[in-house]
C-alpha cells in the first residue's frame, strides 16, 4: 500500500480553517525570521495537529452568517513566527472576528509563556443580514470582537476595545518589549505610520513587524523599514509584508523619520 502523500505542513489546518490563502508560503516565513525552513516546518506540522481547532474557528464563522471573512491571510505563519520567537510580549492592531489572535494564543499557550495584547475598534452589521453596505469586518449580530476565538484560548488575552489611535500609546507604555507587532487595522498611510512609530521603543533586534494590506498604506512600511535598515518581506504577490528589526539595531526614537 503506498504512503499517503504529503500536502505540506500547514495545509491540513488551512483547509480545516477553510480558508486557500491560508496554506502556508515557507520562503516566506524563512526569509522573514532568517531561520531554515526544516526548523519552521516543525511549527507548521504542529499546528496540523490542531486542525480541530481550525475547523471550530470555521463552523463560529458560519454560524455567525458568514462563508467568507475579511481575516489575516497568515494565521499559519503567525502562529510559527510566534513558535520559534517566544516573545514576551506580541501587539496586534486589528481583531475583528479574531483569526489572528486566535492563532497567536494557541502558539503562546504552547509555548508557556508571553501575553498578547489587541486593540480593536469594532463597526457592527447593519441589518441581521450581511448586505454589500456593510464593512466586510463589520461584526454580525450579537457578536463581539474576537467572537470565534475558543474560549480556551482566552485566559490571559489582553483585549482592549477603542481606536488605536487612543489605546495604542499607553499600552505601549505599560509593555517593556514587542517581540511581534501586526498592523492590521485602519488601513491608511499616516495611521500605520503612528502605530509604527508609536511601537518602535520597544522593538528588540530580532522583532516581527508585520503590516497587512499595505497597497492602502504608501510608502509608511517601507519608510520604517529603511530607518531600520531592514529588508521587507512580501509575502508572495500579497500586500502582507513583515521586516526583522536587525541585530544590533537600536529602534528609532519615535517621530524620528518623514511619512
Ligand atoms: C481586517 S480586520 C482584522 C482582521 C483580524 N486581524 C483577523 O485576522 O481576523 C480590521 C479590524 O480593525 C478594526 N479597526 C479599524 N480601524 C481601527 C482603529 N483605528 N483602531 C483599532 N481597530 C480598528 C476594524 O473594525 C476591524 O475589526
Amino acid at each position: 500500500m503506498r504512503a499517503p502523500t504529503s500536502i505540506g505542513p500547514g495545509r491540513r489546518a488551512a483547509r480545516a480553517l477553510g480558508d486557500r490563502r491560508a496554506y502556508p508560503n515557507r520562503r516566506w516565513l524563512s526569509a522573514l525570521l532568517a531561520l531554515p525552513v526544516d526548523r519552521l516546518d516543525a511549527f507548521l506540522s504542529e499546528a496540523d495537529r490542531f486542525a480541530e481547532l481550525e475547523h471550530g474557528i470555521r463552523e463560529r464563522q458560519i454560524a455567525g452568517g458568514r462563508r467568507s471573512y475579511a481575516q489575516f491571510r497568515a494565521p499559519l505563519e503567525l502562529y510559527a513566527m510566534v513558535r520559534a520567537l517566544r516573545p514576551d510580549h506580541v501587539i496586534e492592531t486589528g481583531v475583528s472576528s479574531g483569526v489572528s489572535s486566535a492563532h497567536i494564543l494557541l502558539a503562546l499557550r504552547r509555548n508557556r509563556r508571553g501575553t498578547l495584547h489587541s486593540i480593536d475598534f469594532p463597526t457592527a452589521q447593519r441589518g441581521a443580514r450581511f448586505s454589500r453596505r456593510d464593512s466586510p469586518v463589520a461584526l454580525p449580530p450579537g457578536r463581539r470582537t474576537g467572537w470565534v476565538v475558543p474560549p480556551e484560548l482566552r485566559r490571559g488575552w489582553d483585549l482592549r476595545i477603542g481606536p488605536s489611535e487612543k489605546l495604542l500609546v499607553p499600552l505601549v507604555a505599560e509593555t517593556p518589549t514587542v517581540g511581534l507587532f501586526l498592523h492590521d487595522s485602519r488601513h491608511t498611510p499616516r495611521h500605520l505610520a503612528f502605530e509604527l512609530d508609536t511601537i518602535a521603543p520597544r522593538l528588540e533586534p530580532g522583532s516581527i513587524v508585520l503590516a497587512d494590506n499595505t497597497v492602502w498604506t504608501g510608502r509608511a512600511f517601507p519608510r520604517f523599514a529603511r530607518r531600520l535598515g531592514a529588508s521587507v518581506r512580501r509575502r508572495g504577490r500579497s500586500d502582507l509584508v513583515g521586516l526583522r528589526v536587525p541585530p544590533g539595531v537600536l529602534p528609532p526614537p519615535r517621530g524620528a523619520g518623514g511619512r
